[in-house]
């Protein structure tokens, strides 16, 4: 049995678990604690990255002696300890990893510095045990990217957005709109109440051979539309959040299926291929909805996992840090460095904007 603490702080949660991998080989959570600072960034729309970081520093200590107590755990038996170096905010990435290090010198434990968006990626081998390659559509705050992800450290980046990650198209459309903050539940509460036809807002990149996704034409319509009526009532608002949430499922449609015939070309030898999807964003009914029926109709396994494992949290981190073991890696995490920017794939070339603010994953 392998147990390892995971920690996790690039963005605006602070986070530890345990995860156990049991004999049979699959994994164990022991205990998973998130402490969110959406509180804390609400009133300015966004996180703060200097509020992020003190944050941190304050509720870190806790937060992992709640992880292991939850586990019933002292870190004297746990066998590797697991943190994120990167990508995110960098004061939160240095508040983790120096904590990870302290803890991993005085402990004598290995330590591996985990990429935030590997954690993402093999979150589904952890609660659905899916076998290499998959597909994995992440969505969320700071990054919407089609990943290919062939095996533990082997990552091919399909698409990425060119500009705005799609929560993040979300939460500008709530600011505009005067919804509250985080905007993705908000705009989707209105537009249940809203008319998805009234505006024709753009498909940006549709039908166009690159696979990449965009967002901000979008939004600057959506911007146009809300700007050019006065005043805004309550039907317009919900007209607007239901026909920009209309446009993004249809684009996600469109690029999406895209990725699933690519696969399907690439590994036709591959016969219930699965498309995972992580990130806050997974959490809209009407896009779980659309993509369960691309991937119905294209023969894929549509795989979800809960909400609290798609959103940031330490399960991931400890989990990569667990298949980093199994696939014999050396715990090399003393001499590790945050990085704000951190690419799974380093052969795909940078795009800017691409999951520009380097935030969230
Ligand atoms: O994964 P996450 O919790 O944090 C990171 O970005 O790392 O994702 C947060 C993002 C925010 O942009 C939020 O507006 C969006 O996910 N989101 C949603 C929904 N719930 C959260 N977007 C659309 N519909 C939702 N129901
Ligand atoms: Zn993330």
């Amino acid at each position: 049995m392998t147990r390892v603490l995971g920690i996790e702080t690039s963005c605006d949660e602070t986070a530890a678990a345990v995860v156990t991998l049991l004999p049979d080989g699959s994994g164990e959570i022991r205990s998973s604690v998130v402490l969110s600072q959406i509180g804390e960034h609400a009133a300015f729309g966004g996180v703060v990255p200097e509020i992020a970081a003190r944050a941190h520093v304050e509720a870190l200590d806790g937060v992992i002696e709640a992880a292991l107590l939850d586990a019933g755990i002292e870190l004297s038996e746990i066998d590797a300890i697991a943190a994120t170096a990167g990508p995110g905010l960098i004061g939160g990435l240095i508040v983790g990893l120096t904590t990870a290090k302290a803890l991993a010198t005085v402990s004598g434990k290995p330590l591996l510095a985990i990429n935030h968006l590997e954690g993402h990626a093999l979150t589904a081998r952890l609660t659905d045990g899916l076998a290499f390659p998959y597909l994995l559509l992440l969505v969320s705050g700071g990054h919407t990217q089609i990943l290919l992800v062939r095996g533990v450290g082997a990552y091919e980046r399909w698409a990425t957005t060119i500009d705005d990650a799609l929560g993040e198209a979300f939460d500008k459309t709530a600011k505009l709109l005067g919804l509250p903050y985080p905007g993705g539940p908000s705009v989707e509460e209105e537009a249940r109440k809203g008319d998805p036809l009234r505006f024709d807002f753009p498909r940006p990149l549709r039908g166009e051979a690159r696979p990449d996704l965009s967002f901000s034409g979008l939004k600057t319509a959506v911007r146009q539309a809300a700007t050019g009526i006065q005043p805004l009532t309550a039907g317009d608002i919900a007209d607007i959040c239901a026909s920009f949430q209309q446009a993004v499922v249809e684009t996600l449609e469109e690029r999406v299926g895209r990725s699933l015939l690519r696969f399907r070309d690439a590994f036709p030898e591959v016969a219930g291929p699965s498309l995972v999807v992580a990130g806050g964003v997974a959490a809209n009914a009407a896009i779980r909805a659309k993509l369960e029926e691309i991937c119905r109709q294209g023969g894929f396994r549509f795989v979800a996992p809960p909400l609290q494992l798609c959103t940031d949290n330490a399960v991931m981190i400890a989990w990569s840090g667990v298949e980093r073991l199994r696939a014999g890696e050396a715990a090399n995490g003393m001499d590790a460095v945050p990085r704000s920017r951190w690419p799974l794939d380093s052969a795909a070339a940078p795009l800017i904007g691409a999951g520009k603010r380097g935030a969230k994953a």
